[in-house]
């Protein structure tokens, strides 16, 4: 009798066109309730897959990959940051893993420039006036904010993210300096008239707006940290849609609250789903929960690159986006 083919377990809900592909072209095991999974549905998962798709919900740690029983050989993450997934554990005992770059680059530039351009402009603030009935009509004097064009703007990664958010800025007349592992391309850096600069502490407290893009590991965990964000201006402003993890999240709610920062745009969260209690409520915090890759052509593509990953495993040609394990 034939082998069955190899079981996918998908953790959470997938947009429609890609669970209804997925579900025609592999054997495929749905979360129809969408209940994220926990640690003990986490290990039985491991024990049953073959090829297991997580995304940024699930904790895919050392624990779980030790579970994992030995059928287990593909993890193909929904998803383009993988610091949730143990891939140097993985890699140890024959798992491959795989994420969705590139498409999500896009959808996530653009909610940075949104949480950019609601912090500097009170927008979320504005709009909870009118809600509360508080509008009492136009003054000259009244929530005036900031606006970008001359203003330096600090990114912190120029990956594909990075370079995306700065040529957004740089379309509002935005000056645009970065901080990064290395420089980039000569003409990237020319397109976007880009200042690099090799030490971060020296960048900060030259910037207006400081953009955090940079992926989360071992070496950027509170890469903002209290030190550090004692080194940004009064008047500056900190937006984060890479990982919470690498902004000391209670640090920046004291700076908040004690006017060390004009304000702070933050999609992501240091223990997401909670946010830090000091940080709701905070008039000058415009806060979104985890939005980076919500668009329905973002989502549709990495679903599009899980499948391909999953095609590429199953027919023994080389992923199409390998994770490869540091120093791998
Ligand atoms: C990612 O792909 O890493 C996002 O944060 C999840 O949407």
């Amino acid at each position: 009798m034939a082998s069955p083919a190899p079981l996918v377990i998908v953790t959470r809900r997938l947009p429609q066109g890609i669970e209804k592909r997925m579900t025609e072209k592999f054997r495929v095991r749905l979360n129809e309730t969408d209940e994220p999974m926990n640690a003990s549905t986490m290990i039985a998962a491991v024990k049953e897959a073959d090829i297991l798709v997580p995304t940024v919900t699930d904790k895919v740690g050392p624990d779980i990959i030790a579970a994992a029983g030995p059928q287990l050989k593909l993890i193909a993450n929904f998803g383009v940051g993988y610091n949730h997934i143990d891939v140097k554990g993985a890699a140890a005992k024959g798992i491959q893993v795989s994420n969705t770059p590139g498409v999500l680059t896009d959808a996530t530039a653009d909610i940075t420039m949104t949480l950019l351009l609601a912090v500097t402009r009170r927008a979320v603030e504005g709009s909870k006036v009118l809600e509360a009935g508080q509008f009492k009509g136009w003054c000259p004097t009244w929530m005036m904010g900031v606006g970008l064009r001359g203003r330096k703007l600090g990114i912190v990664g120029m990956g594909r993210i990075g370079e995306a958010v700065a040529e957004r800025a740089k379309a509002f007349g935005m000056l645009i300096h970065y901080h990064n592992r290395r420089p980039a391309a000569p003409d990237v850096e020319k397109t976007l008239a880009a200042t690099f600069w090799p030490n971060l502490d020296a960048m900060l407290p030259e910037m207006d707006i400081v953009s955090i893009n940079c992926p989360y590991t071992p070496d950027t965990f509170h890469l903002m940290s209290a030190e550090r964000l004692r080194l940004l201006k009064t008047s500056c402003y900190l937006v984060n849609s890479a990982r919470g993890e690498i902004i000391d999240e209670a640090a920046l709610a004291d700076a908040l609250a004690e006017g060390r920062l004009a304000g702070a745009g933050l999609d992501v969260f240091e223990k997401e789903p909670q946010v830090h209690p000091k940080l709701l409520g905070q008039k000058n915090a415009v806060l979104l929960p985890h939005l980076g890759s919500s668009t329905i052509e973002a989502r549709t593509g990495m679903g599009e690159k899980v499948i391909a990953n999953i095609d590429a495993y199953l027919s023994g040609r080389a992923l199409a986006d390998p994770v490869r394990p540091p120093g791998g």
